[in-house]
């Protein structure tokens, strides 16, 4: 009988294993949630519009179920997160339920202060990092920021002003800046500058989440290890906060399959040996290596970015059994 190891074992001197869970994954993959990880996040349960859907009212149960899973398994919880363009109700920049009028920079900064102090105090005692903005740099050439309505109407300073706020709610709780294209050496250099600013500032800010939605062939090792050298040299904390590895390439758009191909399997065991050989190298700067989601049963990747397809970015298949890739991750060691 093959004993299986705890992911969380293997990495216990390196990183965390997270997980981002939802209402399905919490009640139906409770026993491998505990075997294998040490860190939840809320896929979506802690975003703008889950816990202040409508102006004043806060709902926190979604996001208490998680957190007292987590305690029940001696795990830890990720905050995701505070400011995004994203997943945030309209109310919140206009002044009117038209919509017609935008809200002034006033009225914003007075509902960004309230939502990030109402959550960060809810889960002052049991959300020990947040990921307080969320993809506010732009991909394309050109621009730094993202042309977001927390930008058009508060100006560039909004990334300062959430981040001091987040800190005064909770000066315990780490910050963090989280983005995708974290790897793309333009990105980079942008969320570098970016965040060198902020500490140049003095702006409290203590670390840069790096999404990681990679895929077989992208992005490069060579640019993810520079990204990863880039960002520490900032001195602030790593953490990799929604790692997948899709079984298809960018241009890959078939929709047939209706499961993995041995070779598409074999792939991703290299591509995921790789990462985690990279990810132990920098382990003094990463603390956590979170998965967007828990085994290959689900993935929001099911239909994204091709409708009706699905996916299998784990390291688990449907089942929660070890795939290829798990193996080579656990023999990294
Ligand atoms: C995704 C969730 O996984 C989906 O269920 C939801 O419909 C959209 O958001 N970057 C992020 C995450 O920061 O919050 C996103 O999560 C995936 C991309």
């Amino acid at each position: 009988h093959l004993i299986i190891p705890r992911l969380k074992e293997v990495f216990h001197d390196s990183f965390r294993i997270g997980a981002a869970v939802n209402d399905f994954t919490l009640e139906t993959r409770e026993e491998v949630l505990a075997k294998h990880f040490n860190s939840l996040t809320a896929e979506n349960s802690m975003k703008f519009v889950s816990i202040q859907e409508e102006e004043g009212v806060f709902d926190f149960s979604e996001g208490n179920r998680i957190v007292a899973f987590a305690k029940a398994n001696d795990m830890v919880v990720r905050g995701h997160t505070l400011v995004w363009h994203n997943q945030t109700p309209e109310w919140v920049f206009y002044t009117d339920k038209d919509k017609t009028t935008l809200a002034s920079k006033e009225l914003l900064l007075e509902r960004m202060t309230t939502h990030i102090q109402t959550v960060m105090k809810h889960y002052e005692d049991s959300i020990l990092c947040w990921d307080v903005v969320n993809e506010a740099i732009e991909d394309k050439e050109g621009m730094r920021l993202r042309e977001s309505l927390w930008y058009k109407i508060m100006g560039e300073d909004f990334i300062d002003q959430a981040f001091r706020i987040a800190h005064a709610a909770n000066p315990k709780a780490q910050l963090f800046y989280n983005d995708y294209n974290e790897s793309t050496p333009e990105k980079v250099e942008k969320i570098y500058t970016t965040v060198k600013g902020m500490l140049e500032r003095g702006v409290p800010v203590h670390g840069i989440g790096l999404q990681c939605h990679w895929n077989l062939n992208n992005p490069s090792l060579t640019d993810i290890e520079q990204a990863i050298e880039k960002y520490a040299s900032l001195g602030v904390r790593l953490h990799i906060t929604e790692m997948d590895v899709s079984v298809f390439d960018f241009e890959d758009r078939r929709t047939d399959l209706l499961r993995p191909t041995e070779e598409q399997l074999e792939l991703q065991a290299k591509r995921y040996e790789a990462f985690f050989k990279i990810f132990r190298a920098h382990s003094d700067v990463i603390d956590s290596v979170t998965f967007w989601g828990v085994d290959d049963a689900y993935t929001w990747l099911d239909g994204f970015p091709v409708p009706d397809r699905k996916n299998w970015p784990f390291l688990l298949d449907e089942k929660s059994e070890p795939k290829p890739a798990f193996w080579r991750v656990v023999n990294t060691l």
